[in-house]
């Protein structure tokens, strides 16, 4: 069985650094006891460092919103690359968030920032989905041109340390009776797998993580994953919250159990 993935993005919340200590330190002691789940937190920026030495030690990783399309330390205003990152505690990092790519970051530079993640000692969560879904199904010829050409810089060795995730941008945001139903995800997640099959191989295909991602609240957690059979979940607003964030923790590590 592949490992489970249960991964936060705060986005720009909380608006302290107390705050974003207090909620790390809390997402923590439930993630000790979440067995066979890797909880991953991506705070912002410039919270990251203080919480990766919070959480030294601790069963709860950290990672970055989003990297550096330049490698190399240099003058680079502003930039933060996936080396810094790592030097600040970082072990993951989320790619071509739609929030990032609504600000115009297009598959080629996906496909650059994933590299150098990789380059930079990071695990990508690299981020695919449609905008918005059509009864013909050509949404998913969308979902496919997106893994290809996001993926196109990496070879078949490299792609087995990546994770996906699959979040229709229309099902961001909103609540769990609007997320997709755990029988889509099953379909998207099954589908994701056979495009990776087809660019590389089955065997690698089966290796590599896909999480759903869009709505994810304590009600649809656990069904996401029993029977939408995604590797995890990305959840965004209801990470906020270190009560409701548990209770996904704890709801995903009890279908690991019951399997
Ligand atoms: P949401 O956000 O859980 O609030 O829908 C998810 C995301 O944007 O990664």
């Amino acid at each position: 069985m592949r490992q489970k993935f249960i991964v936060a993005n705060w986005k720009m919340n909380p608006n302290t650094v107390s705050r974003a200590l207090t909620l790390a330190r809390s997402v923590a002691r439930h993630a000790a006891r979440a067995r066979g789940t890797r909880v991953i937190l991506c705070p912002p920026t410039l919270f990251l460092l203080p919480i990766a030495n919070a959480l030294a030690g601790r069963k709860c990783a950290v990672g970055a919103q989003d990297v550096s399309l330049k490698e190399k330390v240099g003058p680079h205003t502003g930039e933060v690359s996936a080396g810094l990152f790592y030097g600040a505690g970082a072990r993951y990092a989320l790619i071509g968030h739609s929030e990032r790519r609504a600000l115009g970051e297009t598959d080629e530079i996906v496909s650059w920032k994933l590299v150098n993640a990789l380059d930079g000692g990071l695990t990508p969560i690299v981020c695919v989905g449609e905008r918005e879904r059509d009864a013909g199904g050509l949404y998913l010829h969308t979902l496919a041109d997106e893994i290809t050409h996001s993926l196109k810089n990496v070879s078949g060795a490299r792609v087995q340390r990546i994770i996906i995730v699959y979040e229709p941008i229309w099902a961001i945001g909103k609540t769990a009776s609007a997320a997709l139903t755990s029988h889509d995800v099953h379909h998207s997640v099954l589908f994701v797998r056979k495009t990776l099959a087809s660019l590389f191989s089955r065997k690698i295909a089966e290796a590599i993580p896909i999480l759903y991602g869009g709505s994810v609240e304590p009600e649809n957690a656990s069904a996401l994953v029993r029977e939408g059979n995604a590797d995890g979940l990305l959840v965004g607003h209801a990470s906020l919250d270190a009560h409701t964030f548990s209770a996904i923790i704890a709801s995903v590590g009890r279908v690991r159990e019951r399997r």
